[in-house]
């Protein structure tokens, strides 16, 4: 256990997680946790960068982490915390966010593509939020983090801050935070929209047809895959530019159904799009109901997973605790003598 390397991870809790949060994140999560030790975030701070319903955030934070663990991740090898109950998170972003070059902040493209959505209505939290990833990361020394392409900026960012701001002004020696290196998967880092396979499948399209939801029904699957954009050819093809929508569909099949892409390129070479979004529909309902099942015995044991979440907290909150500790011990913060 005390070899193994270190990765943390996220999600916010912002509406309900969908298929993208899955094949692009969770899934990983869960061919990585018996390698690594694993701390896996729920990203409640996050989710107020947004505008927010209340009611909605203390559902959101349960459901999220009930369905990490539906979807496959074990709470006995893994921590499962929530950020707000680990104060460090806010502590570090603060000292993070003055260490920080806001020219360093300008170019991340996520903020620029979230703040056109948001239009006038758009809080510093917003601008702010690659820090408080940073700090969710450093906290923990974490090795390597696991993260769909989107991401990989705002990981870049964490590596600088630590490196360049922390690191080498404030420690001639030993470093202060570790330096954490990214896992990008191969295969589903990214899912696409339903309604426009070139744009991200977000929580944050406000056309709920643009997703599957994990919950969703089978008929509400059925009927979004019914609608999803499709295009004039015949056959679905996974290379073609001309037909992201084409490529997006075949990959979530492929990854579902355990065939090669190739196979299922072949497979469906000659497969008009009525028939293929049968197919398609089947294997998406096949697929979520397991997760599904196993979601709503967790959901209705609210002490259990209770339990769950107040141990991952104490065990995010010994290594938080002992981070900033270093960093604020070498930034100069006085420490009170007991
Ligand atoms: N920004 C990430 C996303 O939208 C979520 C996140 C927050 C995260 N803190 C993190 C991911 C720390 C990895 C590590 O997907």
């Amino acid at each position: 256990m005390k070899n193994k390397k270190r990765i943390l991870s996220g999600v916010q809790p912002t509406g309900e997680l969908h298929l993208g949060n899955w094949l692009g994140a969770i899934r990983n999560w869960v061919t990585l946790q018996e390698q690594y030790e694993t701390f896996l975030c729920v990203v409640d701070l996050h989710a107020i960068t947004a505008e927010h319903n209340p009611k909605e955030l203390t559902q959101n934070t349960l459901s999220t982490a009930a369905l990490y663990i539906a979807c496959g991740i074990d709470p006995n090898i893994c921590s499962i915390f929530v950020q707000s109950h680990i104060p460090a998170h806010s502590e570090l972003c603060w000292i993070l966010n003055c260490m920080t070059p806001i020219n360093w902040m300008e170019r991340m493209i996520q903020f620029k593509e979230k703040s056109i959505q948001q239009g006038n209505n758009v809080s510093i939290g917003l601008f702010n939020y690659p820090i408080l990833m940073a700090a969710d990361i450093l906290l923990y020394d974490a090795d390597y983090v696991p993260v769909g392409e989107d991401q990989k900026q705002h990981l870049e960012l964490a590596r600088d801050i630590a490196q360049q701001r922390i690191n080498a002004k404030f420690s001639k020696e030993k470093d202060i935070l570790k330096i954490p290196q990214p896992i990008i998967m191969k295969s589903g880092s990214k899912i696409m929209s339903l309604i426009d396979g070139s744009r991200k499948m977000s929580k944050s399209d406000p056309n709920e047809g643009s997703r599957i939801n994990l919950l969703d029904t089978p008929e509400i699957i059925s009927k979004k895959i019914k609608r999803a954009k499709s295009d004039s050819y015949i056959g679905l093809e996974f290379n073609n530019p001309e037909r992201p929508e084409s490529r997006n569909l075949l990959m979530i099949y492929s990854i579902l159904s355990g065939k090669e892409i190739s196979q299922c390129e072949k497979e469906f070479s000659e497969t008009g799009w009525g028939t293929f979004k049968k197919l398609i529909t089947e294997q998406l309902i096949e697929s979520l109901s397991p997760i599904q099942e196993k979601y709503k015995v967790l959901i209705n044991d609210p002490h259990q997973l209770n339990n769950i979440l107040i141990e991952g907290k104490e065990k995010a909150d010994n290594l938080a605790k002992k981070t900033l500790k270093r960093v604020k011990s070498k930034l100069g913060f006085f420490e009170m003598g007991k």
